[in-house]
């Protein structure tokens, strides 16, 4: 069975991520900060699904994550880094703490993710991270979403970065970057909107990507999105 670390699986488009590759075959381990949705993914795919509580902003959780792997002896065929913060605040407004927790949330947890699991992940295998069109180059841009669209773009950079390192190791790194879908991260972006596409869509979207592009696409952003991007 092909394992894949999906972050980001209590809600919105991790959980859909998740639960369409448990759908098809693969194990996944859930990670998040909430207990509960995690505890209802294991009960529902008990022979495939493995949890882990835990913030990506706190070093021990990447400690943590370590010793599952190790206690289950699991190596990982991909990683969908899916988790994220979002903030919508004017520019000024924006202290230093908004943006170093932005930073850490975002880009940050990408890096030490990849870092603490590179041990684990076997030739072959995906990291997929989950960006966003505001962190895309040359797309639009909206007032409020300084640190949030300016991590994204990090991580965009992180992901040519990572694939020329991991090349050698057969690793493939690649970063799609979303446009609106309707989640709870959307309607605090944009109290409102409708989004073009609900999040179980593009969880399968994610999924079959994580699962089969890396054939096709490495170092690649790649915008996902509806709506002319400039
Ligand atoms: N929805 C959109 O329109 C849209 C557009 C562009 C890009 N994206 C990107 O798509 C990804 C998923 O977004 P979404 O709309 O599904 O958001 P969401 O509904 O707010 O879900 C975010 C997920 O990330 C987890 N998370 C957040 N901070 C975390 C932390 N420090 N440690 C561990 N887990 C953490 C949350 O779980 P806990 O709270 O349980 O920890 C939750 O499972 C994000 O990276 C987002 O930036 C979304």
């Amino acid at each position: 069975m092909k394992t894949i670390l999906v972050t980001g699986a209590s809600r919105g488009i991790g959980l859909e991520t998740a639960n369409w590759l448990l759908s098809k075959g693969f194990r996944v381990i859930g990670l998040a900060r909430s207990a509960k949705p995690l505890d209802a993914l294991r009960k529902a795919w008990p022979d495939a699904a493995e949890t882990l509580t835990g913030d990506l902003c706190d070093d021990t959780t990447y400690a943590r994550l370590d010793a599952l792997l190790a206690e289950k002896d699991l190596t990982l065929d991909g990683i969908v880094h899916n988790a994220g913060a979002l903030l919508n605040k004017p520019f000024t407004e924006t202290s230093d703490a908004d943006w170093q927790y932005l930073l850490d949330a975002n880009l940050m947890s990408a890096v030490r993710l990849v870092r603490s699991c590179k041990s684990r992940l076997n030739s072959g295998a995906h990291v997929l991270f989950i960006g966003s069109m505001g962190g895309y180059q040359g797309s639009s841009k909206f007032p409020g979403l300084a640190a949030y669209s300016v991590s994204k773009g990090a991580l965009s950079i992180l992901t040519e970065c990572l694939a020329a390192e991991m090349a050698g190791d057969q690793i493939s790194v690649n970063c799609l970057c979303l446009g609106a879908v309707q989640t709870e991260m959307l309607e605090a972006a944009f109290p409102g909107l409708k989004a073009p596409v609900e999040a179980h869509q593009m969880g399968a979207y994610i999924g079959k990507f994580a699962s089969e592009a890396h054939r096709f696409f490495n170092g690649k952003i790649l915008p996902v999105s509806l709506a002319d991007p400039t």
